[in-house]
């Protein structure tokens, strides 16, 4: 058996596209999903069922994911080599307006969520002595982009918490590494409105936002041994924000 990858909210986005690189790579690749069980029913049938698995899992819920990611994961196979915590979601507004549950909902998805996964997974890395964990972050982790109060909060957190576990585990010969994007054209960047996209996009010196498999490009790096060296930082992948 090759290696194993754990990549959350894989059905779309820069998921998929995560999902694609790594199997691609020769990874077998369990992703979860939230609501798209037809999107990521048709991306096991594309990719094949010998290369990839899908399942559906709230990483809100500890428990839930508990059981899912034993369930799925570490009991067939016994460990994840390579965990890739992509899930996110935002729900953007003026601080002063703000919905407090927008607020803790998106810091219970982003930054609960991907401890709760990590949780899981990082104990049988650590039997293995062996794996990688990398998390997407946001550029607005590290700006605290306009709007973002609580998407902000919840990015800098993993950005500190990527570098506070990799001190932990680095013993264990496992890397904790981050991926801050800017802008990507998937779902979330489409439900930004036009005039703002364009001023966005105004900003970043390629004039461009990224594409999905530009991140995976450099997610697919960060987990090969040519990073062997790579633990506790987040890279910036956002086409020369200024
Ligand atoms: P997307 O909205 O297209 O996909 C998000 C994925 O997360 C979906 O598969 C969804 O099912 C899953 N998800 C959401 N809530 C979940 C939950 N409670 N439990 C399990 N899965 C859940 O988003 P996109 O754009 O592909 O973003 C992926 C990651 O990249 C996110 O962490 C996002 O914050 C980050 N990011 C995206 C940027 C962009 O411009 N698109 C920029 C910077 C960071």
């Amino acid at each position: 058996m090759g290696k194993i990858a754990l990549v959350t909210g894989g059905s779309r986005g820069i998921g998929r596209a995560i999902v694609r690189e790594l199997t691609e790579n020769g990874y077998f690749v369990c992703f979860t999903y939230r609501r798209g069980k037809e999107e990521a029913y048709r991306i096991v049938q594309e990719i094949g069922e010998d290369k990839v698995k899908a399942f559906e899992c709230n990483i809100q819920n500890f428990d839930e994911v508990k059981e899912k990611v034993e369930e799925e994961v570490i009991k067939p196979f016994g460990a994840c080599d390579v965990l890739v915590n992509n899930a996110g979601i935002t729900k953007d507004n003026l601080f002063p307006l703000m919905e407090i549950e927008d607020f803790r909902e998106v810091i219970e998805v982003n930054l609960i969520g991907m401890a709760n996964v990590t949780n899981v997974c990082i104990k049988s890395m650590m039997g293995k002595r062996e794996g990688v964990v990398v998390n997407i972050a946001s550029v607005s982790g590290i700006l605290g982009s306009f709007g973002q109060t609580n998407y902000a909060a919840a990015k800098a957190g993993i950005i500190a918490f990527t570098k506070a576990l990799a001190r932990e585990v680095g013993k264990y010969n496992i890397r904790v590494v981050g991926v801050a994007p800017g802008f990507v054209e998937t779902e979330m960047f489409a439900k930004i409105p036009f005039d703002k996209k364009k001023q966005m996009i105004g900003n970043v010196s390629l004039g461009r936002a990224g594409k999905p498999e530009e991140i995976a490009s450099i997610v697919s790096f960060l987990v090969s041994s040519k990073a062997s060296y790579i633990t506790g930082t987040t890279i910036i992948v956002d086409g020369g924000l200024v």
